[in-house]
């Protein structure tokens, strides 16, 4: 008897235990659906909200038809003599641009665009015009290959990304984060931490993009997840060229062209890697301090000056000697810097008169000298890191504006200390 009891209770308890966890079961799967619901589907009727395009199908090609009536162009006198005219490749290229933009277009002011041909070269045009090019790293001839392709397609796009409700108030700064396709963790810090949009203290706009291009063969295929990641939150930029570090200047010139496109008005831009730790209340009271000729004529940052390229071919950063030769311009270091967003159309119209070089900080030190622009060091921006005992303190970030580099974590922890209540600095 007593046995049976027992037997039944046990049977009671397992049956209930078992409805507890098909309820439970149930209850994820419907949290599931609610999660899912909140995705907003694949724009099909929906023309603009964002253009997003399955990376593998490429269609869209539209906007890259329009050319620009662009604003008179100056290449300044420094810039000119800060290159010496030798035998190196990129001087060569450099002065035979300067050469072509003297004799026709600084009369015309029309986009360029259509002037240059992308027709990858072949080795042996480069090998007659680089006598060691057999000594120069492999994917170097990638580079050399590609410097005359400026025009990728745009794969997904935010043509919406800098429209306001009301159409009439400026962005004041949109964030431009350089990324790979398969940094998911750090945007998504980003997004949560110093890259989130909306509106800060006194009305100003923010906005933020990241800058892709695409993996390369080798790495698994990650284009569903970019464009799905692409869908909820709006904004990646993705081009069609391999994401590697040489192509860096080739993301930066067709940047310059999507913010002609979509972004025009915007006060200042903010360009960076997605590893950095930027001070956005930081930025923003430092930006609104600037006197009306510095905002509109501004590139700060932490300014390298008298740097020259490194000839070890065993770095990252190695040049070899017959592709370039001279110092480098004052550049500030690709971390992060601030720009002024007039100063786009110049940017745009310039780059196509500087050959592609290997290092985009480089060649943003570049652009802004042809346009005469000087490069003004801000002590806030901390590219080389601080010193490690103050790395976790939200009290020394507070009058920084930037730092590389923190990880996702990291970034996460310092966001939430220097926005807790509780501090006392
Ligand atoms: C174009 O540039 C050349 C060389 O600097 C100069 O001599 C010429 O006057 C310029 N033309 C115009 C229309 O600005
Ligand atoms: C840059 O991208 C183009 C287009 O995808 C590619 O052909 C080229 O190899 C890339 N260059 C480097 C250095 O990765």
């Amino acid at each position: 008897m007593k046995r049976k009891y027992m037997k039944l209770l046990i049977v009671a308890l397992a049956s209930s235990f078992c409805v507890v966890i098909i309820f439970s079961k149930l209850k994820v799967v419907e949290h599931n659906q609610k999660d899912l619901a909140k995705i907003p589907s694949v724009p099909a009727s929906t023309p603009k909200k964002p253009t997003t395009v399955v990376i593998s199908t490429v269609k869209k090609k539209s906007k890259s038809a329009m050319l620009y009536e662009l604003p008179p162009l100056t290449i300044s006198e420094t810039f000119r003599k800060g290159f010496p005219k030798n035998g190196a490749f990129w001087n060569r290229k450099l002065h035979s641009l300067l050469r072509q933009f003297d004799s026709i277009d600084n009369q015309t002011h029309k986009d360029p665009r259509d002037k240059f041909h992308c027709q990858p070269e072949s080795f042996e045009l480069l090998q007659t015009n680089i006598q060691d090019i057999q000594s120069y790293p492999p994917l170097y001839g990638d580079f050399l290959r590609g410097m005359e392709c400026r025009d990728p397609a745009l794969l997904i796009d935010q043509p919406d990304k800098c429209a306001s409700e009301s159409g009439q108030d400026q962005m004041f700064l949109l964030f431009a984060v350089k990324s790979i396709p398969k940094h998911f963790e750090r945007r998504q810090a980003v997004r949560e931490t110093w890259g989130s949009e909306g509106l800060y203290e006194n009305g100003l706009q923010v906005r933020t993009v990241f800058l892709l291009g695409r993996s390369s063969a080798d790495d698994p295929n990650l284009d569903k997840l970019v464009s799905f990641e692409a869908q909820q939150f709006q904004d990646l930029l993705v081009w069609d060229f391999h994401d590697s570090f040489y192509n860096l200047t080739l993301k930066e010139h067709v940047f310059f062209k999507w913010m002609l496109d979509n972004c025009p008005r915007v006060s200042f831009v903010f360009k960076g890697d997605d590893d950095v730790f930027a001070n956005t209340q930081a930025i923003l009271n430092h930006l609104q301090s600037l006197e009306p000729e510095q905002a509109t004529a501004l590139y700060t940052g932490q300014i390298i000056s008298d740097a020259s390229p490194l000839r070890d071919p065993k770095i990252k950063y190695y040049v070899p000697q017959s592709f370039y030769e001279g110092p480098y311009p004052p550049y500030a270091g690709g971390g992060g810097f601030l720009f002024s967003g007039n100063l786009l159309p110049s940017l745009y119209h310039v780059s196509f008169y500087i050959p592609f070089f290997p290092i985009d900080d480089v060649y943003n030190g570049m652009c802004f000298k042809a346009l005469g622009i000087t490069a003004t060091k801000h002590d806030g921006f901390k590219t080389f890191d601080i010193r490690e005992q103050d790395r976790e303190n939200p009290c020394v970030h507070k009058n920084l504006l930037l730092v590389h580099q923190r990880d996702p974590q990291q970034t996460m922890r310092l966001w939430r200390n220097m926005h807790s209540a509780m501090l006392t600095c």
